[in-house]
């Protein structure tokens, strides 16, 4: 599966996550959620320690693709309930509760979900602030939150409309249902599925793919394909050709033409 190297000693030391550095190259930055007793229940503390490990391996120039995952049993089973039960009004409102959630969502490099198990309303959330998900065959995807008197407070009913259409997202919204994998892979929101015990090896093989191309090409190319989601049909396709554009003053560009030309595999250089 290729090394695991820990960037730095405290990366390996978090309480509810593990991080590590994989791939043959190091290049892929991997985190596993590890609460195994809350079936990785989304405490604040797991997020904060996810959003401090996305910080270090933002910064880290080797790494050029990130992977998040949970157990064979759960990815994650929602935000953790216990935590919430005694909530105020006030309190939520006041502080601007799980605010910070969005360290994911707006990560630079790409995040890949590996999914395996159970990922329920903040897990679903949290997997679709991802920008591909793939699953392993025993995955359930589902947003429950109607069944706790709430609803989906981390884009649940904004992203799972776009991944799944209006209908689909209704219904799991509304009914609380869960879907399998195949059936999130057959509607759009996860694109692959693999068996149970290859779905890291093979997520990883994948994120390793992305990272061999130019770091600086992936983050335009990922900042491009986002914009879709926040523009017009006219201004998305106004900022893809600036943004295509802008890869000609790369030397990556460069580079990748150049050694389609010649022959050779491309050297980049992320410059
Ligand atoms: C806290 C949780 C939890 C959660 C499971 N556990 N989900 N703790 N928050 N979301 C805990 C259980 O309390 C239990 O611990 C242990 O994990 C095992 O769970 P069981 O229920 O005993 O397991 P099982 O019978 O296999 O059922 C699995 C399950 C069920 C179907 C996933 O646990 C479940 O329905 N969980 C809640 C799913 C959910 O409603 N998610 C949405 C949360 S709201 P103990 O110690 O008690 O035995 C949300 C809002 C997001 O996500 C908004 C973000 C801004």
């Amino acid at each position: 599966m290729g090394f695991i190297v820990h960037l730095n000693p405290n990366l390996g030391d978090h309480e509810h996550i593990k991080a590590e550095k994989r791939g043959q190259k190091n290049n892929v930055g991997f985190i596993q959620l590890n609460r195994p007793k809350a079936l990785n229940a989304l405490c604040d503390g797991l997020m904060k320690e996810v959003s401090q490990v996305l910080d270090e391996f933002e910064k880290d120039k080797e790494i050029g693709c990130i992977v998040l995952t949970g157990s064979d049993r759960a990815f994650a089973a929602g935000a953790d309930i216990k935590e919430m039960q005694n909530q105020t009004f006030s309190k939520v409102y006041g502080g601007n509760f799980l605010n910070h959630w969005n360290r994911v969502a707006e990560c630079k490099k790409p995040v890949i979900a590996a999914v395996n198990g159970f990922a329920l309303g903040g897990g679903c959330e949290l997997a679709m602030m991802c920008d591909i998900i793939y699953a392993g065959e025993k995955a359930q995807f589902g947003q429950p939150e109607i069944s706790l008197g709430t609803i989906p407070g981390a884009g649940g009913t904004q992203r799972l409309i776009r991944a799944v259409g209006k209908s689909k997202a209704m219904e799991l919204i509304l009914t609380a249902d869960r879907i399998n994998a195949q059936d999130a892979q057959s509607s759009g929101l996860v694109s692959k599925v693999f068996p149970v015990d290859q779905l890291v090896t093979e997520t990883i093989k994948q994120a390793e793919k992305i990272a061999s191309f130019s770091k600086l090409t992936v983050a335009m190319c990922k900042e491009a394909v986002n914009a879709a989601n926040e523009m017009s049909l006219r201004e998305g396709l106004h900022f893809e050709k600036r943004v295509f554009h802008a890869t000609f003053a790369t030397d990556d560009r460069k580079e990748g033409m150049s050694a389609f030309v010649e022959k050779r595999p491309a050297k980049f250089t992320d410059s």
